[in-house]
Parts: structure tokens; C-alpha cells; sequence
């Protein structure tokens, strides 16, 4: 059971009662491979329209969605809503739409991405139980941590071109992915995690 728009090699399992559902590889993800793209099947919400949605409604978008920079609510359609946050996250964006493996990670690993590159609405209490974990993850750690994060992202950004990319066929409704070549090229510099922050109050 798995969605294209997250890696093929994954698949939804139970992680613990704390964290509940996690995504798992199936076989060996190399670091510099897409793990997650956005894609014409996920949906995205202005903050009007979810504030205008019912309480259950709600509560759907609360949980798993994130704020891209353009300050809309994106649900994902596949398993990639499943994504746990870990303060040692294997996966991270730089400021494009998809997620690449910052390091190799090994079949049955979970998969994670960091929730302070999500555009939180509200502090976020983590269990992720690494040993520098962070405890609460806040809304604008992308502008306090982004540095950080656009470092480890150095490495994996150099063997975009030279891991298999399952995902790349569906990037074909963005323009990020031709971009984030450019960079991985040397033509113009690897957009910074930091791009796709957006304040809470500058969501309409
Ligand atoms: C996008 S969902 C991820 C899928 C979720 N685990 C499930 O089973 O539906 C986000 C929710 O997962 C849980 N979660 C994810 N990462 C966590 C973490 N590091 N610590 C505690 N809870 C976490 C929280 O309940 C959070 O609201
Ligand atoms: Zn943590």
C-alpha cells in the first residue's frame, strides 16, 4: 500500500501508541534520492477556507497538513499525510516542493521529516526520543534552524543527478524540480529551506 507521490519503497506501518502510523522503507533509500513531491493530486486550502470548515473538517487539516510558502494548507492525498516528525529527520526540503533523503536510510527505517519546516499553526510536542531532541517544535524554527538544515542539505543536493529518481515523472506539475537541477549544476544557488516559510499572519 503505497501512494506514487512518496517513495515507491515505503509503506505504512505502526510505529508506537505515542506516534501512532509511520511511513517504513521497504528497501534501501540513498541519500540524494526525492522521497516526497507535491503533485497535481494533493489538495490545498486558502486559511479563509479552513477557517470556514466544520470542526471534524478541521481537525483533518490540524493533523495533517502543512503551510507551503504560499501560506495554503496542502492535505496530501497518499501516505506522505503519515509522515512523523523526528529531530533527527532522515528527509528535508530545501526551498523547493519535495523532500530528499539527507542520508542513506536503510529498509525498515521510518521515514521523517521535521515539522519545524512545516509552517506550524501552534507549538508541536515531539517524542521522537533522539538524544538531542528538541522537545517543542515551534512555527518559526525554519527561521532559527534553517541554516542548519540548508547545511545538511548540501551533501544530498551533489547526488541528486546520480541516485534513481522514481519520483521525477511526477514533478512534471512544478517548476522546483528543473530549478533545483539548475542548482545541483552549479548554474544558480540551492534555494534555501528558509524560502518556504510562511508567517501565521500572513496566510489569508
Ligand atoms: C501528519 S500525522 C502523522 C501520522 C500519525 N502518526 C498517524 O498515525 O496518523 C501527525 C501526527 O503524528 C503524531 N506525531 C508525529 N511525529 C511525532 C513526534 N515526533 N512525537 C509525537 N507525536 C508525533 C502526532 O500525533 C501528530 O499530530
Ligand atoms: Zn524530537
Amino acid at each position: 500500500m503505497h501512494g506514487p507521490v512518496l517513495h515507491p519503497h515505503t509503506e505504512l506501518r505502526f510505529i508506537n501508541d505515542t506516534i501512532g502510523y509511520g511511513v517504513v522503507a521497504t528497501r534501501p533509500i540513498p541519500q540524494g534520492t526525492v522521497t516526497w513531491v507535491r503533485d497535481r493530486f494533493d489538495q490545498s486550502f486558502t486559511a479563509a477556507e479552513v477557517g470556514a470548515m466544520s470542526p471534524p473538517y478541521r481537525a483533518i487539516v490540524d493533523k495533517f497538513s502543512f503551510v507551503d510558502r504560499h501560506g495554503h494548507y496542502v492535505l496530501c492525498w497518499d501516505l506522505a499525510r503519515f509522515l512523523n516528525h523526528s529531530c533527527r529527520a532522515n528527509c528535508l526540503a530545501a526551498g523547493y516542493d519535495f523532500e530528499v533523503a539527507v542520508r542513506d536510510i536503510a529498509p525498515g527505517e521510518e521515514l521523517t521529516d521535521d515539522y519545524g519546516t512545516l509552517n506550524l499553526d501552534v507549538p508541536f510536542h515531539c517524542d521522537c526520543g533522539a538524544p538531542d531532541c528538541r522537545k517543542t517544535i515551534y512555527p518559526d524554527d525554519l527561521l532559527r534552524l534553517g541554516v542548519a538544515w540548508d547545511a545538511l542539505l548540501a551533501e544530498p543536493f551533489a547526488r541528486l543527478g546520480a541516485v534513481e529518481q522514481p519520483l521525477e515523472a511526477l514533478s512534471a506539475t512544478t517548476a522546483d524540480w528543473p530549478r533545483a537541477k539548475a542548482a545541483c549544476a552549479g548554474l544558480e544557488p540551492i534555494a534555501s529551506c528558509r524560502d518556504n516559510y510562511r508567517a501565521r499572519d500572513a496566510r489569508r
